[in-house]
């Protein structure tokens, strides 16, 4: 077996070389003309020149290829009390008669495909269905409003939109058809046709000349072959936040996206064919594309699609059910779910009542690991917990432990090392290397491995200038961390304004830009504090306009409520704070790190380029005063 070392030094020494192996696990129509094409640096392009199909890959290979009875797909579904399993060659059944009804309508190669679904078998066929035809799907999350469900659709244009009748979130049935009419109302770009996955909680009323049921789409289709597309074609668009209140639109290509995902699958999590896979994510997140629906299938194995929470449905044990119900072998989800499970179970006694023994792994991503959590996880579940870091742009981990390779020792509150095809580099502010143990930005030097970003939709100017312009020749992830002596890698979190609520990634400044609409504020600043369930909250400080004499619940309440209606629900936006002023430079700069680590509770140092320092005293007195009424 060779070592993590030696694996690592090759795939940097020799990334071609190293790719090319990989790519070999992939079946090709025509295989790369050149594997690394660089000739239109700081833009890489990956398997140039050749040709395959992805959805051939995940799907047709291994209905045709002996695995034809083996499950692809368990949907699991607490919420709507169903079990229901797909094999290859029924999954593959779905997928090209939906394809042919996708088709049948003029979508091809090259057009968007918004899909806006909750976690249901329809989601996963829409999107491999687009990958079949070489059409572009761009998934939105179920959790977001209906304001920024149209700026997706405005910026993919897509020519047809998919969803589902309703989403079931715990208890409550969530309508998406008055969400999707609202967002076409607010986006100038209308698709020519939307087909909607009915569902008995709630079934949407469908738009004469614009909708088709699901249901007789594919009762008149003909299943559809794959398309032949190039390696370097999109697959899909998905987006994310950023720094400003427009998402950016990542970009995946098919080619480096299939070899990389594949050897990820391998190589990381130690799962292959016939072995079973489970990713509690939602389709609408990087997880979900990557580990519900595209890798597990690349490798051949079983994926789970699980539609329910980690507790309340119905109990604090849902996974531990799910795992011994399918043989999971390998469980990834993020810490918050985790830290859910703990708050209601801590002594584990629903954990008890499953047989787990089919669990080798339980890999966890989407915010930073707290010792604690890796611990108490640790000593339930008696197998090895990994923390995986890695990035909606970069598509697969960037840091984990290489299970496939060589475990190594785990230091709680490390993501282990970087992981082979990732040159990861520290940077100060300089853009000079920086020693062991000293935080700095953490950046990898280019090319990106296959399966990461080659730029964001129709925005190649907005890809330089977010990641490739603070240091010429590397990737500016936007965390920041260090490395220490023994090489492992720590992430201390975003050193921009993205927080993240839950393991998703939200926009502080997509959360002020709705906050300032309001019309009785002035200004308002937006930081993510700790919470101990969700990682991180959303807190905004807010000052009134002169003259604005509000009742503070009131206005609490109207802010909270737009939030939840501009944003969405999954903003968890819920605390607000009057203050006077707000701390800045004397260039004006909102001093936001210096708030949140009040908030905190944190030390802070006094910025020397701060205006007038007594405004950090009035914000600790308001935050003091709030925690004393609550
Ligand atoms: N559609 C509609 N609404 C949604 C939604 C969806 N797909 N997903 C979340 N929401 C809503 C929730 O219902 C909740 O609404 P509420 O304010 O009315 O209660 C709100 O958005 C916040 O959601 P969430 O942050 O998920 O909080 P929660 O209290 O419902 O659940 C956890 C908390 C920890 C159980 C949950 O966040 C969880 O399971 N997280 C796993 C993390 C994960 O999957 N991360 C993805 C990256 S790996
Ligand atoms: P997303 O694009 O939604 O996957 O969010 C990516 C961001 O989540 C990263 O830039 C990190 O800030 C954070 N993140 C993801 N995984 C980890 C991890 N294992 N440890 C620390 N932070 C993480």
């Amino acid at each position: 077996m060779a070592t993590f070392e030696t694996v690592y030094r090759r795939s940097l020494a020799d990334p071609a070389g190293f790719w090319e192996e990989a790519a070999r696990d992939i079946e090709w129509i025509k295989p790369a003309e050149q594997v690394l094409d660089a000739s239109g640096a700081p833009f890489y392009r990956w398997f140039a020149g050749g040709v395959l199909n992805t959805c051939h890959n995940a799907v047709d290979r291994h209905a045709d290829g002996g695995r034809g009875d083996q499950i692809a797909l368990v949907y699991d579904s607490p919420v709507s009390s169903t079990i229901q399993r797909f094999t290859y060659r029924e999954l593959r059944a779905e997928v090209a008669r939906f394809a042919g009804a996708l088709a049948a309508r003029g979508v091809g190669k090259g057009d968007r495909v918004v899909i806006s679904m909750p976690m249901v078998p329809q989601a996963v066929i829409a999107m491999l269905a687009c990958a079949r035809l070489g059409a572009i799907h761009s998934v939105v999350f179920g959790g977001f409003a209906a304001a920024e469900l149209a700026s997706r659709v405005d910026h993919a244009k897509p020519k047809a939109i998919v969803f589902g009748s309703c989403g079931i979130e715990g208890g409550r049935v969530v309508e998406y058809a008055p969400l999707v009419n609202r967002a076409l109302q607010l986006s100038a770009h209308q698709p020519e046709f939307c087909i909607v996955a009915q569902r008995l909680q709630a079934k949407a009323e469908l738009l004469a000349g614009r909708d088709v049921d699901w249901d007789s789409a594919i009762a008149e289709a003909e299943p559809t072959g794959c398309v032949p597309v190039a390696a370097t074609d999109p697959l899909y668009i998905l987006y994310t936040s950023g720094t400003t209140a427009q998402p950016k639109g990542v970009v995946r290509d098919n080619g480096g996206h299939a070899v990389a995902l594949r050897w990820s699958m391998t190589n990381i999590y130690d799962t292959g064919p016939g072995e079973v896979y489970w990713a509690a994510s939602d389709i609408g997140w990087v997880v979900g594309h990557s580990y519900i629906v595209y890798a597990p299938l690349l490798a051949g194995a079983t994926t789970v699609l699980y539609e329910g929470k980690p507790v309340g449905t119905p109990d604090p044990g849902a996974f531990w059910r799910v795992v011994a119900e399918h043989g999971v072998k390998t469980l990834f989800t993020a810490p918050t779910a985790i830290r859910a499970i703990k708050k209601e179970d801590p002594h584990g006694t629903y954990c008890a009542r499953h047989d787990l023994s089919t669990l080798r792994y339980l890999f966890l991503a989407g915010e930073r690991l707290d010792p604690d959590t890796y611990i108490w996880a640790s000593d339930l579940l008696n197998v090895p917990v990994i923390d995986h870091w890695w990035q909606t742009e970069t598509g697969w981990a960037i840091a984990a432990n290489c299970m496939g390779i060589q475990p190594l020792p785990i230091k709680p509150g490390s993501p282990t090392k970087p992981v082979p095809g990732w040159d990861v580099r520290i940077l100060g502010e300089d853009g000079a290397q920086l020693p062991v143990d000293r935080d700095g930005a953490v950046t990898v030097k280019l090319p990106l491995p296959p399966g990461a970003l080659p730029t964001l939709w129709q925005a190649d100017d907005r890809y330089i200038e977010t990641y490739l312009s603070a240091h010429q020749g590397y990737y500016l992830t936007g965390d920041g961390g260090h490395i220490d002596a023994d090489g492992y890698l720590f992430i201390m979190g975003r050193t921009d304004d993205v927080i993240n609520v839950s393991g998703h990634r939200l926009s502080t400044g997509a959360i002020e830009e709705v906050i300032a609409s309001h019309p009785d504020v002035a200004e308002c600043a937006v930081v993510g504090v700790q919470d101990e369930l969700k990682g991180q909250v959303p807190i905004g400080f807010v000052v009134l306009k002169a003259g604005a004499d509000r009742d503070p619940s009131e206005l609490h309440a109207e802010l909270v409520q737009l939030v939840r209606d501009q944003v969405g629900p999954v903003a968890a936006f819920k605390r607000v704070e009057v203050v006077a002023r707000l701390p800045k430079t004397r260039s004006g700069k909102i001093l936001r790190g210096t708030m949140r680590r009040i908030a905190d509770g944190q030390e802070y140092t006094v910025p020397p380029t701060i205006d007038d320092p007594k405004i950090l005293d009035e914000i600790t007195q308001t935050l003091a005063g709030t925690s004393q009424r609550s």
